[in-house]
Order: C-alpha cells, then sequence, then structure tokens
C-alpha cells in the first residue's frame, strides 16, 4: 500500500502516515520481548480539560501498533518496512509507549492523531484496525476553495461522478477546517469529523485521513475518492461543468447496496 502511495503522486518526500493496530497478531513470546526505546508520552499533553482526547487514551492499554517513522519516505517502506517504522506497544499508563522493534526509528509525527482515533475506534466497538494519512493531489485541491468546505458539498459533486465513489465510499467525505499538522486540536477535531460518521476526512489543504478494517481498504476508499476528483477536474478541462448522476439515481444505488447514508 505504501508503494502504491508513491505511485500515485501522493507521498512526495516523507508525506502521509499509517498506523495498524496489530494487537491481535502479538502472541506471550512478543510480549516477552524487551523494549528498545525509553517510555515516551504519546504527546496529548497540549488536551485541555474540555478535551475530547483527554491526558490518556484508556483504551489502548497494552495495545500494539506498526507505524510509519517519522520523516520516512513511504517508497523506502514499500521495500523495508522495519526500517522506515516501527512497533509500539503503548503503556499501561495510556499515556505513554515503547518502541519493540529491529531498530528504533520514532513514531509518525501525526500519532496523536492516529492513537487518539484508534483509541476512539475501540471505544465504540468499531472494526477499524488501520488509519492512513496521505496527500492525494486532486482531493486537497479542492480544498483550497470555499465552496467545498461547505459541509457535504464535496461528498455529493465526488459521489455523483461515478456510481462507485457513492458505492465505496458510501459515508462520504468529512471536512476539518485547517490546523497545525501533528497538533492535539488536529486529532480532536479528526475525531469529532469521524464522529460525524465518515470514514474519510479531509484537513484541509493538507491531506486526508481515512480509517478502515485494515490498510488496504482505507487506501481504497481514498483512491475511489480521489478517481471521482479527477473526472470532475477532467470535465472542468474540457470546459463544462459536469452535470453528474441525478439525486435519484444516487439513491437507487443507496438502496441496491444497502448503503448507510
Ligand atoms: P511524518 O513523516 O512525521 O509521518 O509526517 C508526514 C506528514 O504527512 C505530516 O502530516
Ligand atoms: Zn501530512
Amino acid at each position: 500500500m505504501a508503494g502504491y502511495l508513491w505511485q500515485k503522486g501522493w507521498a512526495e518526500r516523507n508525506g502521509g502516515n499509517i498506523t495498524v493496530n496489530v494487537t491481535a497478531f502479538v502472541d506471550d513470546e512478543m510480549r516477552a520481548l524487551p523494549p528498545i526505546s525509553e517510555p515516551r508520552p504519546i504527546a496529548l499533553s497540549g488536551s485541555s480539560a474540555s478535551s475530547a482526547i483527554g491526558k490518556t487514551l484508556p483504551h489502548l492499554k497494552d495495545a500494539w501498533f506498526y507505524c510509519k517513522g517519522t520523516g520516512r519516505r513511504m517508497r523506502d517502506l514499500a521495500r523495508d518496512p522495519m526500517a522506515n517504522g516501527s512497533l509500539i506497544r503503548i503503556l499501561p499508563d495510556c499515556a505513554r509507549y515503547e518502541i519493540v522493534a529491529d531498530a528504533p526509528v520514532a513514531p509518525t509525527s501525526e500519532l496523536p492523531s492516529h492513537l487518539a482515533v484508534h483509541d476512539y475506534l475501540l471505544a465504540k466497538g468499531s472494526p477499524y484496525r488501520a488509519s492512513l494519512h496521505t496527500h492525494p493531489i486532486e482531493l486537497v485541491a479542492l480544498t483550497h476553495s470555499r465552496k467545498w468546505l461547505e459541509k457535504d458539498a464535496a461528498t455529493h459533486m465526488l459521489w455523483s461522478m461515478i456510481p462507485e465513489t457513492r458505492a465505496f465510499c458510501p459515508r462520504g467525505l468529512g471536512m476539518v477546517p485547517y490546523m497545525m499538522p501533528s497538533s492535539v486540536e488536529l486529532a480532536e477535531a479528526t475525531i469529532r469529523a469521524i464522529d460525524e460518521d465518515y470514514d474519510v476526512v479531509m484537513w484541509e489543504k493538507h491531506g486526508v485521513f481515512a480509517v478502515e478494517t485494515d490498510i488496504m481498504n482505507a487506501f481504497d476508499q481514498v483512491d475511489v475518492l480521489n478517481k471521482a476528483a479527477q473526472i470532475y477536474i477532467a470535465a472542468r478541462g474540457m470546459g463544462f461543468e459536469p452535470d453528474g448522476m441525478t439525486d435519484a439515481q444516487m439513491r437507487e444505488l443507496a438502496d441496491a447496496f444497502g448503503l448507510p447514508k
């Protein structure tokens, strides 16, 4: 999947990150392994009393994650995952983690958003175990216009471009206003957007954040959305505003596929 991100042109330099909750694959032998780092804070210290996150992530106790390393490149990670990412385990205090891996690769700078979202998903009993942040060109371009930042404006346009987008990104595209990358505020706003019932949310003028059962499914949702954005742009490039499928055609799809919205 990291290789696909590079091929798509969505992963310039170290752009984007992935985390996967791998706790279900951890056995006693792994649990007995010594850490290769000192305990490190998850960095939720900026969270306020009214925060949606809190100072700890209680549902992540003893959970294990594969994380892309901060500053590491997706194209390198695709070839050598353990040299460009690492496994971390959350300590019983739910506020710190330690690295248990081949090399002490520091996890992504977006760890607050990723882990806060994983905590939220587990609290809800969700089967989702993977989260992806990437920089898809056409979707990011949309967020440079106020028109597409309105709630569900982009969702309806993208859904109407091709039936597959309606069917395979059935919750649409949430919007998170621009915030400082890697900040706790961004993590909180991401959870709020996912809680409005989206699997994919846009970070304005930055990228997408997607959650799914596994990392390939997360990629697929972003891929069908970005394909729709490309079709829109292709039509505009041919000099016309695309008609889009009608509401009745999209409702027919929702009924046929039993879609959630
Ligand atoms: P990292 O290299 O720390 O994962 O950051 C990449 C990125 O896209 C930040 O938003
Ligand atoms: Zn980014």
